[in-house]
């Protein structure tokens, strides 16, 4: 309640606060113990009777019920008393969601403080060989990256990359994979068809099936590849870390490695992206992601 706008609706709910409670009070009390006891009333005042014995029965609700009001409603005001409720005043406890959450942090801290102090001061090797920090790493892989890259990290739906080959298509390297975590990927691979023609995507896509075998040499693709392709995929299709182009002459394929596949790329593009995680782990976790993926 702090963040109320300013003091006046801070006073206009303390007020209208303490004037329900008071008219609740009033109208609790009048009914039960208005001066005169229920009986004598029905004594004194001349009640109609129908029938014979039908009589309208004024009578005030059991006693039971008024002690439930009555304890519901001292509890009322001692949890105003402790807790936020009155306008901006915070209560004697001085409680409050962020406080609780500072708390939590505190307690997350005395935790972890020491086990993270560790981590980030341990090399790559020495955390890879920590098994209990490696469950951890793999905790965090299934909670935030199982989803895309599978439970096992194999990758899937020949969408997302196998994360546990030898495989990289943003580079190998710890520095490199830590990149890929924190800022994410944006792959560009724009469409050729209108460059190719559909002949050219065929020829082109052919020719990359043979790609590092002997065929390749005279297919009639290879000029094509050369003149379009080679800038990020290499002449041998080696790939380029830098880009995020695959490499094309390994049996290890993206999104599937059959003709169809590799036309549907050069036809619509692949345009992959990876999240950044940057905001979403902290150092330490990221640097057990990378211990855990890297080879
Ligand atoms: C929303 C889906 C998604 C999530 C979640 C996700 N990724 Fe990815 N990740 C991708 C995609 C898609 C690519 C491939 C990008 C491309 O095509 O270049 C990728 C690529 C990568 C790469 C680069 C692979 C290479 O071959 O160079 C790494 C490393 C990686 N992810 C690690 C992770 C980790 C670790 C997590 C969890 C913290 C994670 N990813 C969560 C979708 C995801
Ligand atoms: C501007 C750089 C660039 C050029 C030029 C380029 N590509 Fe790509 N290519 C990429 C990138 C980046 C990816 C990865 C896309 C992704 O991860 O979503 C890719 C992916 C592919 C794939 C999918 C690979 C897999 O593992 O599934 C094939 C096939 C491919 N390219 C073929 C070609 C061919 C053939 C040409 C020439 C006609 C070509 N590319 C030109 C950058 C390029």
């Amino acid at each position: 309640m702090a963040d109320l706008p300013n003091d006046f609706w801070s006073a206009w709910i303390a007020i209208i606060t303490v004037i329900s409670f008071v008219a609740l009070a009033w109208i609790v009390f009048s009914i039960y113990f208005s001066g005169k006891d229920s009986k004598t009333a029905t004594e004194e005042s001349v009640e109609p009777v129908w029938d014979n014995d039908l009589r309208e029965g004024n009578n005030a609700p059991p006693l039971w019920w008024f002690w439930l009001i009555f304890s519901a409603m001292i509890f009322s005001v001692i949890y105003l008393i402790l807790y936020p409720g009155m306008g901006a005043f915070k209560g004697v406890l001085n409680w409050s969601q962020d406080s609780r959450l500072d708390d939590s942090y505190e307690v997350y801290n005395d935790q972890f403080g020491d086990k993270r102090i560790e981590i980030s001061a341990s090399s790559l090797s020495k955390l890879q060989n920590n098994t209990g920090l490696m469950t951890t790493a793999e905790r965090i892989f299934t909670r935030n990256c199982a989803a895309c890259h599978g439970e096992d990290g194999r990758g899937q739906a020949s969408l997302f990359p196998n994360l546990m080959d030898v495989d990289w298509q943003w580079g190998s390297s710890a520095q490199q994979i830590e990149q890929s975590i924190r800022l994410g990927r944006n792959a560009m691979m724009p469409s050729w068809q209108a460059a190719l023609g559909d002949e050219g995507v065929d020829q082109v896509a052919s020719y990359v099936m043979t790609i590092g075998s002997e065929e390749a040499d005279s297919h009639p693709g290879k000029a094509q590849y050369n003149q379009f392709c080679v800038a990020c995929h290499g002449a041998d299709g080696a790939g380029n870390p830098l880009l995020g182009a695959p490499n094309l002459n390994d049996d290890s394929w993206i999104y599937g490695g059959s003709v169809e596949d590799i036309k549907r790329a050069l036809v619509d593009g692949r345009n992959g992206v990876m999240p950044a995680f940057n905001d979403r782990l902290d150092d330490a976790q990221i640097k057990l992601l990378v211990a855990f993926l890297v080879r």
